[in-house]
């Protein structure tokens, strides 16, 4: 016997009762997007594996350790993307669209990092994220944190996810800061594991969120960034904390804070759970208003972020019961009789052409009524419209209330009025 082909480790099939929950919960956040004005962007899941290196840092995990990279047939190296803002800023060059420009724009699809899949983490995953041009004021990052508290009210996950802050300053503050941490870094070597060793000179901001315990008994005595901010980013900071407090938005500043990816400066944030099992960020972001002039564009700030998709949806259906799949249909159209599927076809056509958003499926391959009935009930169908023979002949049709067990017969020009009512 042939042997069965698996999906790659890491990644997953979103099989009919996931995807409808996706749905639901995209509709959710598109429309709050919509609702901030901000604009869909699409861009390729394959790029050149010289934007990412540029973008992300060399010696960062993802690129050091987590990308698909792959030579085109012509022997050009591509990689398929980890992360959406690089291709973002990108396809933002090559289009022009944001030189002395304002762009608020979102996107969404599958990312890819071979990292070690657990529940949450996965080699292939799902990220929907924002990214706002042009503006540089801390307005517009606490718009975005803003927007996204909204997404966890909308999705009833408010109480159980937490806003972690930091600023990471200039470019000439970091430098400043980079050199007191190597010295202090120097001084407790012995502390060190092997990794923390490597980054110390080549990206020793990158030790800070070490998750070796050793490590994180010397990281309370490190120096600390926020004595080394400039006043221009520790400004913009206050600025945003103060905006933040205005619209009652909690947060912990969190100093050690520095995300995984090498582009940002001032704003760092992250949106953390504790009910996943074990601590999970569920939304990453920051400010990196340097990215576009290191990647060939004019200079233009910038600031965004990404969320998980599969963690989001895991938090939700884990603390939020009443987000159920969505009642796949809201009609069932039964034949019931000889040579009467085809008028019932066609009133379900009928019925579609007038009620364009109902959810309706006709009754194939025939079966008992009361078969039929276990189909409607099946695909969570509130309504049941009956075509028999009898119906067939007189124009009428059955319509029935599955949930109050009503019955009514009409003549099927009625059946609109009779449906929205019932639907209601
Ligand atoms: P990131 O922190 O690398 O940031 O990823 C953002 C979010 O994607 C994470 O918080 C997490 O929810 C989800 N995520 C990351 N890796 C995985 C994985 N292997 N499996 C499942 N979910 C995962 C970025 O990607 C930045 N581009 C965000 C950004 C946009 N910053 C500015 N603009």
């Amino acid at each position: 016997m042939a042997t069965h082909i698996q999906a790659v480790r890491g990644m997953n099939d979103y099989l009919p009762t996931d995807t409808s929950v996706w749905q639901q919960i995209e509709d959710t956040l598109k429309q709050v997007l919509a609702s901030y004005g901000y604009r869909e962007i699409r861009i390729p899941i394959v790029e050149k594996t010289s934007l990412f290196k540029r973008a992300i840092g060399e010696v960062t995990d993802v690129v050091e350790k987590e990308m698909y990279t792959f030579d085109s047939r012509k022997g050009e190296s591509l990689t398929l993307r980890p992360e959406g803002t690089s291709g973002c800023v990108r396809a933002g060059i090559q289009h022009g669209l944001l030189y002395n420009q304002e762009q608020r724009l979102w996107y969404t699809g599958p990312m890819f990092r071979y990292e070690r899949p657990q529940k949450g983490r996965y080699r292939q995953f799902h990220q929907i994220g924002a990214e706002v041009f042009g503006l540089k004021g801390p307005d517009v990052d606490a718009e975005l944190i803003m927007l996204t508290a909204r997404w966890w009210k909308a999705l009833g996950i408010a109480d159980f996810v937490r806003l972690e802050l930091n600023s990471i300053g200039s470019l000439k503050a970091r430098a400043n800061y980079r050199e007191a941490l190597v010295a202090f870094l120097e001084q407790h070597k012995e502390m060190l594991d092997k990794d923390c060793k490597r980054r110390m000179y080549s990206n020793p901001m990158r030790v800070l969120d070490s998750k070796n315990p050793d490590v994180q008994v010397l990281l309370n005595y490190i120096p600390q960034l926020i004595d080394h901010l400039d006043d221009e980013s520790r400004e913009h900071f206050q600025g945003l904390c103060s905006l933040l407090d205005d619209a009652g938005i909690t947060y912990t500043v969190n100093q050690r804070l520095v995300r995984g990816l090498d582009y940002y400066n001032r704003t760092v944030f992250e949106w953390v759970t504790e009910s996943l099992g074990a601590h999970a960020t569920v939304c990453g972001g920051g400010r990196y208003d340097g990215l576009v002039e290191q990647l060939g564009g004019c200079a233009t700030p910038a600031v965004g972020f990404a969320v998980g998709m599969e963690r989001l949806i895991l938090l939700v259906q884990a603390v939020n019961p009443a987000f159920k799949a969505m009642q796949i249909i809201d009609a069932y159209v039964i034949a019931s009789g000889q040579d009467v599927q085809s008028a019932a076809m066609q009133l379900a056509e009928k019925l579609r052409n007038e009620m364009p958003e109902i959810k309706l499926m006709t009754n194939f391959g025939g079966g008992h009524f009361k078969k039929q009935f276990i189909r409607a009930n099946k695909w969570g169908a509130r309504a049941v419209l009956v075509v028999g023979e009898d119906e067939v002949k007189s124009g009428h049709v059955v319509i029935k209330d599955l949930h109050s067990g009503d019955q009514q017969t009409l003549v099927q020009t009625e059946a609109v009025a009779a449906l929205r009512t019932l639907l209601q």
